[in-house]
């Protein structure tokens, strides 16, 4: 047995992996990491993988960045962290304060957890807790999309649409609403996806009227419902949903955790539809994949509403490592590297490299649906019975051998690259996922 073929034994007997069916091991591999430079992972015998989906979305500037890590040296010798709760620290005001600024100060205050489940978790309670501080304890529902994805804890489970990863949990959970996705791959001929979200729209409106002074909020993934297969839809659906929030007075909830910092091509996904909504919840990317840090942002009139001598009328959440100051910095160093590098500028180029490179794929008589937003490349692949068979982890392993981390959803191959990655490397990844598919359809 050689070193990486030890940590691999030790690994499966103590590690409980996320998201895996563990048995799945016997025939797929586990890959231990040494380490990682910019795009790239390496394993212990030195081979190398292009971390094309950004280590779950997270990577925004690399692996190893040297600024990221300079500024957590530093803030490692200063303060690891501390409890925030009768404590504050420059990193996690500067932080605050430099996000409320990218909303324009209208989400101005932000309230810190660890991943983004918590962070859905944050904002459902806040919706439902800032109605009852108002008197208005009726409002109780919530409502969440076709697909939906946000977070696997308890709570976060309730608005999630992914099957697979509630079923087992169903009786557990409180239901929400679901209602149609925008989703533009359900245009019948001729219809546009603005036609497709003003449908999507009215089934929300049908649902706001019949359940009226009872729905607490609405929560979407703005433009890209992403764990769902990269669905994307067109801006008019959000435009549309501020509407009715706000004639039903229902919040709206952005679920900005997959496709915020700058993923879609502006730093908020909701800036497109030129809306802003009651909560935007934040994680992933914004500490540049460094350190688990998540985040939700909120308006005044939510704040003020939790203002008050009454402890009870209080946000009572907590958890141990709210504003850890770390990944606070860390997320600090990441909106340096955004206005230092005009890293949304630099992003429009890599984004017109990355669509005309996989623009050939659209002549492919299995590809369908090819779709692009920002910096998230996405595209379903018709199989027949037989090619469908386990087609995202033959695809995944596939891809490995040919040094590249895809690991498709079902039957969609998606890429959501670190934005560091350069014109060669774009070529190279048009290319060798195009091998790969070739050798996973034959
Ligand atoms: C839109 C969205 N919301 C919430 C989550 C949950 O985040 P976490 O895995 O950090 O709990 C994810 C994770 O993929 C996500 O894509």
């Amino acid at each position: 047995m050689n070193t990486q073929q030890s940590w691999v034994a030790r690994s499966l007997q103590s590690v409980w992996h996320p998201c895996t069916q563990m048995q799945h091991h016997e025939s797929m591999p586990l890959i231990p990491l040494s380490h990682g430079r910019g795009p790239w992972l390496y394993d212990m015998d030195g081979k190398r993988y292009y971390d094309a989906v950004s280590s779950w979305w997270v990577n925004l500037f690399g692996h190893a960045n040297p600024r990221i890590g300079n500024a957590l040296k530093q803030q490692l010798d200063q303060l690891e962290h501390a409890m925030l709760a009768g404590f504050t620290h420059e990193p996690v005001i500067q932080l605050s304060e430099r996000l409320a600024a990218l909303t324009n100060h209208r989400l101005g205050h932000c309230f810190y957890a660890s991943d983004g489940a918590s962070a859905t978790e944050i904002a459902l309670k806040m919706s439902f807790h800032f109605w009852r501080n108002h008197g208005n304890t009726e409002k109780q529902e919530f409502i969440c999309l076709k697909g939906s994805y946000h977070g696997e804890t308890v709570g976060a489970l309730a608005v999630t649409d992914v099957s697979l990863f509630r079923e087992a949990y169903g009786p557990m959970l409180q239901r929400a609403h679901v209602i149609a996705s925008p989703d533009a791959r359900q245009a019948a001929d001729g219809e546009t996806a603005v036609q497709v979200a003003e449908r999507a729209l009215k089934e929300a409106e049908a649902l706001m009227q019949q359940r009226e002074g009872r729905i607490a909020a609405i929560i979407v993934e703005p433009l890209i419902q992403c764990a769902t297969g990269m669905a994307m839809y067109d801006v008019a659906y959000l435009q549309g949903l501020r509407r009715l929030c706000d004639q039903y007075q229902i919040h709206l909830i952005a679920d900005e955790i997959a496709v915020g910092c700058g993923r879609t091509g502006t730093f908020f996904a909701c800036e497109q539809a030129g809306i802003w909504p009651d909560f935007i919840t934040l994680s992933k990317g914004i500490s540049g994949g460094y350190l688990p840090l998540s985040l939700v942002m909120t308006t005044d009139t939510v704040y003020q509403a939790f203002y008050d001598q009454d402890i009870r009328r209080g946000f009572l959440h907590s958890h141990s490592y709210t504003g850890n100051a770390l990944a606070c910095r860390a997320a600090l160093a990441t909106l340096d590297i955004f206005e230092e590098d005009q890293v949304l500028q630099s992003n429009v180029q890599k984004a017109l490299e990355l669509s005309s490179a996989f623009a050939p794929f659209a002549a492919m008589p299995e590809v369908k649906h090819l779709r692009q937003r920002g910096m998230i490349l996405a595209f379903d692949v018709q199989t027949t019975a037989e090619q469908s068979r386990d087609f995202s982890r033959r695809f995944f392993t596939t891809a490995l051998q040919h040094e590249c981390l895809i690991r498709p959803i079902g039957n969609t191959v998606y890429l959501m690259p670190p934005y560091v990655m350069n014109s060669e490397e774009i070529q190279w990844l048009a290319s060798t996922t195009k091998q790969v598919l070739q050798e996973v359809l034959e």
